[in-house]
């Protein structure tokens, strides 16, 4: 941004987009009457259901943002929770839930979160029907669905139209940004969380106004009132009111805060309608990467895994996992990382890795110890046995150290992987079955829906409101341009 922003002028231009955004937000009286009839036939079709099948059904409710308004249009879900008594079990409380949801929905699909719901539709709107428990202490909750009526309670007791629209008015923010949504896949905000966001700031505004400031990880209330067990990574606490034991926070990853905190303090001082204009995210294509690769002087090497049959909340961390543990295992090899991702397809899950350069020399240089210590003489010994394989050496550096000059176990990073493949803790259900995967240069993987977000993961990475560069990947280096060394 070039010069420092004219604040009050900012804040006018802000004001007024924030108006409009508002607006186009707003669904009309009109849907909201429509939307209020069809949970009210929902809940009543579904209680019937109930009683018609002797299901004992304590309670059946709309709850999160159709129950409140706070919903984006185009991103509507109806959220039915099917409550039953806390005496049955978990199992039968899943397949009550289910029977009742296959009742009353028509196109129903079984979904897995904690436990199974239903995703179907219900007079043209999209539905998910989730059961779980009628309890009178969200505090103790049997299943973590339990909580959702006294959120409800608590969000509606505090709410006024005002809040509904600037809840809206943050979703479209945070989706724009690409953190809205608090599945494994996203690690975003979760709509609760937006929700209380806005009440505790008091609005959209006056969030961002603090939020440019946060440090992570971000306390929004003081570290007496902390939930217990935080861990290590946690991005930003906030105790849930209804539950002090649950950190509503505990979805959100650090990255996709920082994001937002660094566009809360760019969209302040340079508001514009289009920080409210979500993109299509373009898959980046094989051949184009591989041309941008060519300019960039760098390679990349691609993992590719069997998908086990897991639901994402298993899978998607084993993947991170894994992805990880492949990324120390390239640098622990002496590779060089430019970074690293990794996308879950249908069918197969990959592992991409942007390295400088893709083979080493055959040999490698081993430090050891500075003469005169004890260490010394058996690093003398070990290396200069026959059957050491040292290259050259040992030798004494100028620093008086030794040192050794022995051949690289893996000079190819294809090589190296696969090698180090079966040993890696990849994550309990990635390993087997079908063997530990291949290892492929990316010229010869096959273009794929995962294979273009993987790629764009690698070689299109920046804050989303940064514009792509004309001069992609360094081309054409201007003469005198700083280079690196
Ligand atoms: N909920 C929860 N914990 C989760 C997911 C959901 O407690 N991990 C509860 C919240 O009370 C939430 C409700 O379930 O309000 C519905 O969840 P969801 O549809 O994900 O959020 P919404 O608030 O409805 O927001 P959106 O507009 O994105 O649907
Ligand atoms: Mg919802």
């Amino acid at each position: 941004m070039a010069g420092s922003p004219r604040p009050r002028a900012a804040a006018e231009d802000g004001a007024r987009i924030e108006a409009k955004v508002r607006a186009g937000l707003a669904p009309s009286p009109e849907f909201l009457s429509r939307l209020a009839t069809v949970r009210a036939e929902l809940v009543r079709s579904v209680t019937s259901a109930a009683r018609d099948r002797g299901i004992p059904l304590a309670r059946a409710l709309i709850a999160g943002s159709a129950a409140r308004g706070t919903f984006l249009t185009d991103r509507l879900d109806i959220d039915l929770f099917l409550l039953f008594p806390p005496a049955l079990s978990r199992e039968e409380m899943a397949r009550a839930g289910l029977a009742l949801g296959e009742a009353v929905l028509t196109s129903p699909e079984r979904k897995y979160a904690d436990h199974p719901y239903l995703r179907g539709w219900f007079q043209g709107f999209r539905v998910d029907a989730v059961p779980g428990y009628a309890l009178t202490d969200p505090a103790q909750p049997i299943s973590p669905v339990d909580r959702t009526p006294f959120h409800d309670e608590y969000l509606r007791a505090r709410q006024g139209p005002e809040q509904v629209a600037e809840v809206r008015l943050l979703k479209q923010f945070l989706r724009t940004l690409g953190v809205y949504g608090a599945e494994v896949r996203t690690q975003g905000f979760s709509g609760y969380l937006v929700e209380l966001l806005i009440l505790e700031a008091g609005g959209f505004r006056a969030l961002l106004e603090a939020a440019r400031h946060w440090r992570i990880p971000v306390r929004l209330r003081p570290p007496a009132e902390d939930p217990p067990r935080l861990p290590e990574e946690v991005a930003l606490i906030l105790a849930d009111p209804v539950d002090p034991h649950r950190n509503v926070g505990s979805a959100l990853s650090r990255r996709n805060l920082a994001v937002f905190i660094l566009a809360a303090d760019a969209y302040l001082a340079a508001p514009h309608e289009s920080w409210f204009r979500p993109r299509q995210l373009r898959p980046l294509f094989r051949a184009d990467a591989l041309a941008r690769l060519e300019r960039r002087g760098t390679e990349i090497v691609v993992v590719e895994l069997a998908r086990p049959d897991l639901v994402d909340d298993t899978l998607v961390p084993q993947v991170r996992r894994a992805e990880r543990a492949i990324a120390e295992e390239a640098e622990r090899q002496g590779y060089r990382l430019v970074g690293h991702a990794s996308s879950v397809g249908p069918s197969r899950l990959l592992i991409g890795l942007e390295v400088e350069s893709i083979v080493l020399p055959r040999i490698r240089r081993q430090e050891g110890p500075p003469a005169g210590i004890e260490h010394a003489r058996r690093f003398l010994e070990k290396w200069t046995a026959p059957e050491s394989g040292a290259v050259q050496g040992p030798y004494v550096t100028e620093e008086g150290r030794l040192a050794v000059e022995a051949p690289r176990p893996f000079p190819d990073l294809r090589e190296g992987l696969a090698a180090a493949l079966p040993r890696l803790s990849l994550g309990k259900n990635l390993a087997a079955p079908g063997g530990p995967g291949t290892v492929r240069p990316l010229a010869e993987v096959d273009e794929s829906e995962e294979l273009g977000e993987l790629l764009r993961e690698l070689l299109d990475k920046r804050l989303p409101w940064v514009p792509e560069r004309p001069h992609r990947d360094g081309e054409p280096v201007r003469p005198g341009a700083a280079r690196r060394r």
